[in-house]
């Protein structure tokens, strides 16, 4: 069989007036008004409730409450492990087209029946506005299962190139021996599906431990891919205290691999315990994560000033700056910034609104939790004490929910911290470099920080452009020319980074299914 032709799913716009606008209003209304939900563990396909209850709270409106979800026990991270193994050798057998079709039928299910429900969950537990749910909780999340089937299809077709006489050669792509653990963030509801669709679907069983933030919309994810036929037991809905479940699914000897987004310094300290566990396993864990970044815009002298400046705010602001490819430094020449670039910015942030994410008429809302609340405000603070000038933005309100305004900070200093540390939050910082510096700003910006996840140029002239792209060719896994250093689209620009940013096994292509098989070549005489 072939699978059919896949594209990306098509994006609706939610126009005022629009029968996609009323939809979802209706869906977010909906779920407003019959919050908070219950969310069990879900280990066998069957429904437990563990009585040690957890909040997940909507981060535009903190006293109110999405979700209260049930945190595992030892003893239900166990029996998770136990059931995925147990369900592991009939999920491996069975048929790819069988496997293939789970993953077609629920994209049909998320882009259909699901969608608004989905992007509600997206908006209300993570604080997206429609327009960011979109991108992230139907678009991108339909488009992660199915161009999964495309690319495991290819390779399944990959086969040794020669036989002989008397000799058939093939290779099998099996799936690892053990389980997979797979740890996913709040910022993107497509990242939590693909972290552990994607070792599914080449044959693995998976424990997933969703984020604490988005956990209503991952148990939503999780029902889909039930309805649309999952054996039960293959992917095992453990939601509960983040280290406690992680550490008793490393110290497990079936543990074969770890699927990570999130901070750097978790992704850090969980390699050196797998690595501490060593002689416990069978094999040696398949380690894959995608972590920080402190990603850039550098504009050349001869970049165009207002579509510079709009790609900066997009890439900064858009989702509040929590996208793990948000802009976070930008350098602009003298010339530029003198020229126009910062009063263009600077005019355009402060028309900037931000507000509830309920709300169709902000361009962003809040950020997600206290902490990363406290967090930014901190480094905002803390970058102002060491000489950095606010130019923007720079206000915050915590009241009612966690709302930080767009902040645009000026530094003299490319070392200090809103420069080097990671915010994750609404903060973009800018260092104005002389124009004939050019080639060491790229050097500046290469060496500046331990990351290298995006990064964006913007110039008119090509031999600017290539020089750049020659000396920050390690800087960046997804690396943009005159266009934002956001918005990776699956089956187009393959995502992830190197250096402290992850192992850049880039999810939405073909290599990141190969992290996660364990392939047996057969050679038959006959
Ligand atoms: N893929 C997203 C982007 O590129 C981030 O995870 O913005």
């Amino acid at each position: 069989f072939r699978v059919p032709v896949i594209d990306n799913e098509p994006m609706r716009n939610y126009a005022p007036g629009s029968a996609e606008r009323a939809g979802l209003q209706a869906a977010v209304d909906k779920m407003l008004s019959q919050a908070p939900f219950e969310v069990p563990c879900i280990i066998d396909g069957k429904t437990i409730k563990t009585g040690d209850v957890q909040t997940q709270i909507m981060p535009h409106d903190h006293a109110r409450v999405l979700a209260k979800y049930h945190a595992a026990t030892p003893e239900l991270v166990q029996q998770a492990i136990d059931g995925a193994l147990k369900a592991k050798t009939a999920w491996e057998e069975l048929p790819w087209a069988d496997r293939a079709a789970i993953f077609l039928k629920a994209a049909d299910l998320i882009a259909g029946k699901y969608r608004y429900e989905l992007m509600a969950a997206t908006m209300l537990g993570q604080g997206k506005n429609a327009w960011q749910a979109e991108i992230d909780a139907a678009a991108e999340l339909c488009d992660f299962f199915r161009f999964s089937v495309k690319y495991v299809e290819e390779l399944y077709a990959q086969q040794p190139p020669r036989n002989s006489a008397g000799v058939w050669n093939r290779t099998e792509f099996r799936p690892l021996e053990g389980f997979v653990l797979a740890v996913t963030p709040f910022n993107f509801t497509a990242i939590g599906g693909n972290l552990v669709g994607a070792p599914v679907i080449v044959g693995n069983v998976c424990v997933w431990k969703p984020s604490p933030m988005a956990t209503y919309s991952n148990f939503l994810v999780h029902k889909i891919l039930l309805e649309a036929g999952m054996p039960p037991s293959v992917i095992q809905f453990v939601p509960g205290d983040a280290p406690k479940v992680v550490q008793q699914c490393i110290d497990s000897p079936k543990f074969a691999s770890l699927h990570f987004t999130g901070s750097t310094h978790v992704f850090r300290d969980l390699w050196k315990k797998i690595a501490s566990n060593l002689d416990i396993y069978k094999g040696y864990p398949r380690i894959v994560g995608e972590t920080g970044g402190k990603n850039f815009h550098l504009y050349h002298p001869s970049a165009d000033i207002q579509s510079g400046v709009v790609q900066a705010i997009r890439a900064a602001f858009e989702y509040s700056g929590q996208k793990c490819s948000a802009l976070a430094r930008v350098y602009v020449p003298r010339s530029l910034w003198e020229g126009g670039f910062q009063q263009t910015l600077v005019e355009q942030v402060n028309k900037i609104t931000i507000g509830p994410c309920t709300s169709w008429d902000h361009f962003t809302g809040p950020v997600i939790a206290k902490h990363s609340f406290d967090k930014i405000t901190g480094i905002i603070e803390k970058a102002k004490k060491d000489g950095g000038e606010v130019i923007a933005g720079g206000k915050w309100d915590d009241s009612k929910g966690f709302f930080v305004q767009p902040t645009v900070i000026v530094t003299k200093d490319p070392k200090s911290v809103s420069m080097t540390q990671e915010i994750f939050g609404p903060v973009m910082t800018v260092y104005v470099y002389e124009d004939a510096d050019f080639e060491s700003t790229c050097e500046l910006i290469d060496t500046t920080t331990e990351y290298g996840l995006t990064g964006s140029i913007f110039a008119t002239d090509r031999l600017a452009l290539q020089r750049a792209a020659h000396l920050l060719r390690n800087a960046a896994g997804n690396f943009y020319i005159n266009d934002k250093c956001t918005g990776a689209v699956v089956g187009q620009q393959p995502f992830g980074g190197a250096r402290a940013s992850g192992t850049n096994d880039k999810s939405g292509s073909i290599n990141i299914f190969y992290r996660f098989i364990s392939a047996r070549s057969v050679k038959e005489n006959f």
